[in-house]
């Protein structure tokens, strides 16, 4: 049932560049797209994972599409509720979460109207939405989300592309391709380092602050290794104080409009002696230089570069559990859907 690999959290990775054509292919329904045509503003409710992949969502389509996105946690929003208005999405792999549930009910009773993001036909979510909107990732076994991950980043990729007039229809067409480049990367350089750490801070600015978030949460999950996901130019008001040789640094520095101040963020956490793993363009010497271990990602648009560094942070986590003799696909202490507030 593996398929030849070791784990279903490796199939599955594998799985990603299919998981995501497959949701990019299904489309969005004409009751979906006017939804989305009409909305002023976003909630999303999500939690774990699920959270990122909304979280990333807000950092591509406030700019893009110029639209306000605010990204509520389940668990908080049903005791705090926000003033609600407009369109609320509920973004969960399996449908079942219960705190996701509670908070898309709470919008149901405020009369907004709300879009399910599910990957599971017929979950209860899809049963309580006014309208669904499906992943085709296929059934995911490990309880690490990864191919569920890369199907919801299309369908709320979608969204943005919706909400800007087809203008990425061709980036999405062509994604895949990109996800296939990163999968048989090497790691273990950069496992090396994680394996005997005790703490690991993953940065990134903009969108790739979630997308580092996400590779946090992998480490934590699967690795046990204690991991931090942190907004780059945070880390010194504060983490600085933890920063040691034996604390490595994720740090996510594509090209782009960040890349600069990253290079400075990289320069001051190597000042302070911590090991520096760097994700970045494919041939970037410069950066390439300057840190212990460089992880090259295919040079392309910056949408198309959060699934891409997703995909190598998801590696490092599997292998540094590998490698840890973990329980990869049943870590302790989780299950796959969390079904009680
Ligand atoms: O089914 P959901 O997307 O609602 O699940 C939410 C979280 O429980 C889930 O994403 C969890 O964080 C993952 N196991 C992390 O890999």
């Amino acid at each position: 049932k593996k398929g030849g690999f070791a784990h279903y959290m490796l199939k599955e990775i594998f799985e990603q560049p299919q998981a995501f054509y497959e949701t990019i292919r299904a489309g969005i329904s004409d009751a979906v797209q006017e939804m989305i045509r009409d909305a002023e503003e976003i909630t999303l409710v999500a939690c774990g994972t699920s959270y990122h992949t909304a979280l990333i969502f807000k950092y591509l389509a406030e700019p893009l599409c110029r639209i306000p996105v605010r990204v509520e946690l389940g668990s908080e929003f049903k005791y705090y509720p926000p003033p609600l208005r407009g369109l609320v999405i509920a973004v969960t792999q399996s449908g079942e979460t219960a705190d996701t549930i509670a908070a898309l009910k709470m919008a149901k009773a405020h009369n907004c109207p709300t879009l399910a993001i599910t990957n599971v036909q017929g979950s209860t979510v899809t049963r309580i939405a006014d309208t669904t909107l499906m992943m085709r990732a296929g059934p995911e076994i490990s309880v690490a989300a990864t191919k569920s991950y890369i199907a919801q980043l299309a369908a709320l990729m979608e969204i943005v592309n919706v909400r800007c007039d087809g203008k990425y229809d061709d980036l999405l067409q062509h994604a895949h391709l990109a996800i296939g480049e990163v999968l048989l990367q090497e790691m273990q350089g950069a496992v090396a380092l994680c394996r005997e750490a005790e703490h690991v801070f993953f940065v990134g600015r903009g969108p790739f602050y979630p997308v580092s978030m996400e590779g946090a949460l992998k480490m934590k999950e699967i690795s046990y290794v204690h991991a931090e996901g942190y907004a780059a130019g945070e880390l010194k008001h504060g983490p600085f104080a933890l920063l040691t040789p034996e604390t490595p640094v994720v740090a996510i520095c594509p090209p782009g409009s960040t890349y600069g101040v990253m290079i400075s963020n990289i320069k001051e956490m190597k000042a302070r002696r911590a090991p520096i793993i760097a994700l970045g363009k494919k041939g970037d010497t410069e950066l390439a230089e300057i840190v212990d271990i460089f992880i090259p990602i295919p040079d392309s648009d910056p949408m198309v570069q959060v699934l891409t560094t997703s995909v190598a942070l998801q590696l490092l986590s599997y292998h540094t559990a590998c490698a840890l003799a973990r329980d990869v696909d049943k870590p302790r202490n989780l299950a796959k859907s969390v079904t009680v507030e």
